[in-house]
Formats: structure tokens, C-alpha cells, sequence
């Protein structure tokens, strides 16, 4: 019989809203070598949840097990141990599968495709009636920004990497899902592939949708995600909202002219003066009312950064830990 502490429900409390994905104690041993006899431990008991309408970043460095955790939550791998939940479901179950979407790390397009006809097959995957694939493709290629012309004419391996990571995206789609998982999302993308993909992932996130991706690049995540977990050597160090976890304290950067100089000296202790005339300082207190009487006082704001630890720096630091 299923004792209570094996059941991932047991975890949760009872007026908390369950979490769309929810992971207890997940593990992963790879067998591999002629004989099987040797392990490769992926996953060390990790537990985690994601909340509906939640943008997860789940980061770590190559190797750390981000794509075998998210293969178990997909089903495409079963966990040696551990238990999981997607949707309310057990991990592995089939039916999930019409609600979620995934872009794989590296996805198999095939070449001798063009992109209308990649979505099609997708699309029949799930059994998508015509009349619908016809209306819902290219509503996707719109919001993947590919034109229409190209995804009909142009064979996939005629495709930039940038559109052919956009074409996998308008794929983890087709079927309309409330959950989708990103692998690796921005990687191997130059600059605007990456911002491109960046307002895509925007874009869903605005719509309601719950997005978790793996990433190692850090600054793409910190734009993006609402909450994160650190994963190395396949044991999760920290997981929490970047206010948590990058400290909710923020202080400005501020520069500026005008204003009287013995009042800025109370909202900024440590103002200094460029001989342009220009001030510069720490702020402390709350910002709006600093602006409003900065304004008052006839002066103006040149420059005016958030400063707190950056994604990177926090990052570095758990894993040199
Ligand atoms: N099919 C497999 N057989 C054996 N070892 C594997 C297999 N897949 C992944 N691994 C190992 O598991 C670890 C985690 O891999 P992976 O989940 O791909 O990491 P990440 O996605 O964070 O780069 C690595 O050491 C990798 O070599
Ligand atoms: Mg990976």
C-alpha cells in the first residue's frame, strides 16, 4: 500500500494551490557501460514546485542534470526513485501529454520539410483536425515572427538557426498547452535570435501560460523568470524568486543635477560632486519619494540603476559552494 509520505500530494498544504508541476525527492541513476554496471548518479533527490502562470528558470552548468529532470517530468525517462506530479498527474502518465508542449535541447527537424508542412505533421500528432492547423499555424508563425512565404516555400534545412529554434517553438505550441517546457531555449542563438526568442517567451508568459526552461544563460533568465532553481552536479542548491535569493534590498545608483545639495545629502549620505556640475550617489530609501522631491526641488536625474547583486555573481558563488 501507498504510504502517505510516498504520495508528492502529502507534501503540499492543504489551502495551498497545487502546483502545476510538483517533484519529491525525484532521482536518476544512469546505468551505462557494456554490462550496465556502471552508474552515473544525474539526479539526487530533488524536490520542487511550480506554480500556474509561473515563469521557471531551472540553471545550472552543463552536465548538471537540467535536460534528465526534465525528461522525467516529460515521461520520456522513468526516475530511479522519487516521485512527481504534472498537471495533478503522476509523472508519465500519457493524457498529460495533450497539455504540455517541448522544445527539445537539440530537436530533430527533418531537412527535406519546410516549416508549414514540420507543423502539419506536429500538428497530426495530436490530432488536430485540418480545418483547425489551417487557422492555428499561422497564427503560430506570426507569433514566432516567421513569415508565411518562408515556412511554406523554404525546406527546413534552408532554415537559419535562429528559425529553426522559432519553428521548434511554433511546434511546443500547436497543441495550445498550459504548460511548456523549453530546453535550452536561447542557446547557439546569436544576439537577436536570442532577443527574439526572449519576447517570445514574454509574450507567453503574458498570455498565462507556465514556462519552465533550462538555461545557463544567466542574463536571459534574470529578464525573464519569476522564479529559479540552481541545480549542480544533480543536487538542487537553491531555489526561490530572484528577490529571495539575489536579496530584496535593492539600493539605486543614482546620478544627477540641480536640487539643492543639502537636502540630496539626506536621501544620498554618500553624494559626490563631478566637476560638471553633476552629483552621484547611493539611495537608500524608497525611490519615488526621493523623485518627487527631487523634482520639487527643480533637479533632474541623469542616470539611475538598480543596484543589487547580479544572477551571475550570486550564481558563481552557490556553485563554487
Ligand atoms: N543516457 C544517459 N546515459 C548515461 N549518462 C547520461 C545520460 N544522459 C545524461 N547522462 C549524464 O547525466 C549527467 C547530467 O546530464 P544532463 O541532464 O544532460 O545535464 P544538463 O542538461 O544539465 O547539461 C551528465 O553527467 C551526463 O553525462
Ligand atoms: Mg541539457
Amino acid at each position: 500500500m501507498k504510504s502517505v509520505a510516498d504520495d508528492p500530494n502529502s507534501q503540499l498544504n492543504p489551502t495551498e494551490i497545487p502546483p502545476v508541476v510538483l517533484t519529491s525527492e525525484l532521482r536518476k541513476v544512469y546505468r551505462t557501460g557494456f554490462w550496465l554496471n556502471q552508474k552515473v548518479v544525474s539526479l539526487k533527490n530533488c524536490s520542487l514546485k511550480v506554480y500556474k502562470g509561473e515563469t521557471f528558470g531551472l540553471l545550472g552548468p552543463n552536465g548538471a542534470g537540467k535536460t534528465t529532470l526534465l525528461k522525467l517530468l516529460l515521461g520520456i525517462i522513468r526516475p530511479t526513485s522519487g516521485r512527481g506530479l504534472l498537471l495533478g498527474k503522476p509523472i508519465g502518465d500519457r493524457t498529460v501529454k495533450q497539455d504540455i508542449g517541448y522544445l527539445s535541447e537539440n530537436p530533430y527537424l527533418y531537412d527535406y520539410l519546410t516549416g508549414w508542412e514540420f507543423l502539419q505533421l506536429a500538428a497530426g500528432l495530436f490530432q488536430i483536425p485540418n480545418s483547425v492547423q489551417r487557422q492555428r499555424i499561422p497564427q503560430l508563425l506570426e507569433l514566432v515572427g516567421l513569415s508565411q512565404a518562408d515556412a511554406k516555400k523554404k525546406l527546413l534545412r534552408r532554415y537559419s538557426k535562429g528559425m529553426l529554434q522559432r519553428v521548434g517553438m511554433a511546434q511546443a505550441l500547436i497543441n495550445e498547452p498550459d504548460l511548456v517546457f523549453l530546453d535550452e531555449p536561447m542557446s547557439g542563438l546569436d544576439p537577436v535570435g536570442r532577443y527574439q526568442m526572449r519576447e517570445i517567451i514574454l509574450t507567453l508568459k503574458a498570455s498565462g501560460k507556465t514556462i519552465f526552461f533550462n538555461s545557463h544563460i544567466l542574463s536571459e533568465v534574470e529578464q525573464i523568470c519569476d522564479r529559479i532553481a540552481i541545480l549542480a552536479q544533480g543536487e538542487l542548491i537553491c531555489s526561490g524568486s530572484l528577490n529571495e535569493l539575489l536579496g530584496g534590498q535593492s539600493t539605486y545608483h543614482v546620478k544627477g543635477q540641480g536640487g539643492d545639495l543639502e537636502i540630496l545629502k539626506k536621501w544620498i549620505p554618500t553624494l559626490t560632486f563631478e566637476p560638471n556640475g553633476s552629483w552621484q550617489g547611493i539611495l537608500q530609501d524608497d525611490y519615488y519619494d526621493f523623485l518627487a522631491s527631487l523634482r520639487l526641488m527643480g533637479g533632474q536625474i541623469i542616470a539611475m540603476n538598480l543596484s543589487r547583486q547580479s544572477l551571475e555573481e550570486f550564481f558563481i558563488q552557490q556553485i563554487q559552494r
